[in-house]
């Protein structure tokens, strides 16, 4: 690991559990929270992918509410604005994975540059990071905002070169969402995948450098390289 001077996070689902959210669906929508978590995901997933494809991006802030949006008119449930408001203020406000913090400290400890590489706004990654009173674990927060397209396209992976002044081959890439990982492989940084639940990765023709059960694994790694 003596070449790796560099760590780039992703934010939603890596560091952050988006499924933190299902607490404040549940207030609004008794009994429908993991459902309406689970759909609101995928769909904020699907939309900054096909926003990309279609050369038409929003920032994920828009994109999260859109998807809102779809999963409440698709499950049926009534979305006034104060609701809609509050779900996606919600997202402001995500909790960390607990062994987060700690393993960052420990990352730090040993020399390493960190930043988030996400494709959450300035805004929505200044928020949580924030929140979560994380913001001085990172030498960057890197919104794909200036690239104007989202991860996995190599403009936004390539941010990360720019801020840290490194070359890819420098800078691990980790990711808990396998077509982040497989993005970012592509793109040329060594990739760690964070698998907390025993998930599949994809078929996209990579597979990641290390598989991590948590980001508490990962400083070990360094350990006497
Ligand atoms: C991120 C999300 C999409 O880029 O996982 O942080």
């Amino acid at each position: 690991m003596h070449h790796i001077k560099a760590i780039a996070f992703d934010l939603y689902g890596t560091l952050f559990d988006v499924h933190s959210v299902v607490d404040r669906c549940e207030q609004r929508y008794a009994g429908r929270g993991r459902e309406i978590s689970a759909l609101w995901r995928q769909k904020q997933l699907e939309y900054t992918w096909l926003r990309s494809l279609m050369n038409r991006y929003v920032t994920f802030e828009q994109a999260t509410e859109d998807a809102l949006r779809y999963t409440c008119r698709h499950l049926g449930l009534d979305l006034d604005d104060e609701t809609r408001a509050a779900l996606c203020n919600a997202y402001l406000e995500l909790r960390s994975f607990p062994e987060v913090p700690d393993a960052l400290l420990r990352l730090r400890e040993r020399g390493l540059k960190l930043a988030v590489l996400s494709n959450g706004s300035p805004h929505s990654i200044g928020s949580v990071v924030g929140h979560a009173g994380l913001r001085d674990r990172f030498d960057y927060l890197l919104s794909v905002d200036p690239a104007r397209i989202f991860k996995p396209h190599d403009r936004a992976y390539a941010l990360a070169e720019q801020a840290f002044g490194l070359s890819r081959a420098a800078i691990l890439f980790v990711s808990s969402n396998p077509w982040d990982a497989t993005g970012a492989r592509y793109f040329g940084f060594p990739t760690g995948w964070i698998n907390r639940g025993g998930s599949t990765f994809d078929e996209m023709g990579q597979r990641p450098d290390w598989e991590l059960a948590g980001l508490d694994d990962l400083p070990k790694l360094f350990d006497g390289a």
